[in-house]
Formats: C-alpha cells, structure tokens, sequence
C-alpha cells in the first residue's frame, strides 16, 4: 500500500475523476462517429490504496486507478494501461483491483514510467494507434519523470495530467548557497530537459560587492523558486503541447506548496474544461 499524501490527495483523484467524466461524455459523441478508441494510460499507478496520515488516525483512500475503472457511465474507456515500477505495489493493484475488472482490456507493466511513455509515443505514431485518442494521468512522489519521455508525446492526441513536484523536488534540490551536487544537477537537468547552466542561470543571480581586498560574490537565490519552477515547466509543457492549463496547487499543512498540479492537450477545448475544474479545486 502506497503510504503518503495531504488533503491535495482527495483533491487531486477528485480532479482526474471529474475530468475523465466530462472526457467520456464528450468522447461518448465523437469515438463513435469517428471511430476512435479510447485509451487511459497512468504511469505511476501506485498499489491501488493510499494510506493516509499516522497509525492513531489512519485513513485509506481508494487510489485514481480504482476510480477509473469505476466509470462506465455513459461509457468506460475502451483500454486500460497502469504501469507501476515497485513489484509489490505492482502485484497489490492486480491482486486487489484490476482482477476485480474481467470484462475490461487492461494491461499492466511492472516497470519504468519512462519506457513505457516512449513506447507509447512509437505506437500512437502507427496506423493501429492513430485510431487511439489517450488520457493519461502521470502521478510521481518525486521527478522520476524524464523530460525526454514527455517529448514522445508531442503532437500526439494525448490529454496528460501531470504532476510536478515544485516545491517537493526542484526547490529541494535547488541548495541556497548553489553548491549542487553533480548527482542533484543532472537530476534537474534530467527532469527539465534543460542544461544545468540555463537551470543555475534561471534560479540565481549575483551580486558583487567591491571590498578592501577585492571583490565579494554574494549569491542570490531566487525568492520564489518554487513559483518560477512552476512557471518554468508550463513554458516547457507549452513547447510539446498547444495548450497548458493553470495549476492546481499543492499545499502541506503549513501551507508550503510542494507540487502543481497541470493538463496539457493538443485541444482548446479541453483545457478549457480542465482549468474551470482546477479553478474549482484551487478555490476549496
Ligand atoms: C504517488 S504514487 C501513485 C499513486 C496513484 N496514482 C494512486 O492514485 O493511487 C507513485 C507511485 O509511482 C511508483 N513509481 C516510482 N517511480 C516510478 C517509475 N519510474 N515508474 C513507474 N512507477 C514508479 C511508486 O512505486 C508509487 O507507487
């Protein structure tokens, strides 16, 4: 059982939901006039229950990929793809969820998010995934998700709910005084898909102090990093897809953000729906 989360938890499945519903509805229309197949994809699908706050108060949350497949009204998606890189949450999900699913086409790789994103890329690019039009819910606790594997999707009919970890992962690693390890700096290289010179560029500025013996370097950290690395990935997602909603924020119980929360699409008229949902959320 996946052991994390705040009230953002709930927030967040109660988003995808919401929109997998208004995404069926609407799709109810156009796949069978055009044929279309449906296919819901979630890269980091978890063991199918969250475990919620300590042993006194404990709550289980009943994770996205149950949800997902709950929904058959006014119609389910045509397949399912969960991929979940842990065995033992990987085994937990079969086990206690998708065997409950037997009239549903569900597959399920224990493996990298990453790979599996790519080889999704190469198959919506065939004739047989050309009929495919893809939700897809990328969920990490960390930045385990690669830039590169993002660019796969480019162009693609893909609307992707995507988690990113700004105050969780990219401030953390974003050290005051800049001496970032090697390891931390490739990591964000990795995730931003950006050269650790624009990333160091884009976070700090100097200032030079001229003393008795010599010029002092002061090093200034970006007050707001984790709202300008949010900013900072919208302008990317916006290089691969046309349309980029605002954010859901993320906040812990001391009110520090630590993810944001996007969809991105090839269509208007999806982000127009998602952002009235994160609207929504971000108001409660
Ligand atoms: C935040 S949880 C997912 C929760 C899930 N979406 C839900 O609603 O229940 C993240 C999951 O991603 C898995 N994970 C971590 N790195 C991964 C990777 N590179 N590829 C696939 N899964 C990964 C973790 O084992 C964990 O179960």
């Amino acid at each position: 059982m996946n052991n994390f989360g705040g009230n953002w938890t709930e927030s967040k499945i109660e988003i995808l939901v919401e929109y997998a519903k208004a995404y069926l509805s609407i799709m109810n229309i156009y796949a069978t006039k055009y044929k279309w197949k449906l296919l819901y994809f979630d890269g980091f699908a978890g063991s199918g229950f969250i475990k919620k706050g300590n042993d006194e108060s404990q709550k289980i949350i009943i994770g996205a990929a149950k949800r997902i497949l709950d929904i058959d009204n006014p119609r389910s998606f045509d397949r399912y793809y969960f991929v979940e890189k842990e065995s033992e949450n990987a085994n937990e999900l079969v086990e206690k969820v998708i065997s409950n699913y037997k009239n549903k086409i569900i597959d399920v790789a224990n493996t990298d998010c990453n790979d599996k994103i790519r080889s999704m890329g190469n198959f919506l690019r065939t004739d047989k995934g050309k009929k495919y039009k893809v939700l897809a819910y990328i969920d990490p606790c960390g930045m385990q998700l690669n830039w590169k594997s993002l660019v796969a999707l480019q162009e693609l009919n893909v609307d992707a709910w995507i988690l990113v970890p700004t105050g969780m992962g990219v401030n953390r690693l974003l050290k005051k005084d800049k001496r970032i390890s090697d390891a931390w700096l490739e990591r964000l290289e990795v995730f931003l898909g950006l050269p650790k010179e624009n990333i160091l560029d884009y976070f700090y500025s100097e200032t030079i102090i001229p003393t008795l013996f010599g010029d002092e370097v002061i090093i200034n950290k970006e007050e707001k990093a984790v709202e300008k690395s949010a900013e900072l990935y919208q302008a990317r997602l916006n290089e691969l897809f046309k349309f980029v909603t605002n954010p859901y924020i993320l906040k812990n119980k001391s009110n520090s953000i630590m993810f944001h929360f996007f969809m991105v699409s090839n269509n208007k008229n999806a982000v127009k729906i998602a952002n009235q949902i994160i609207n929504k959320y971000n108001r409660l």
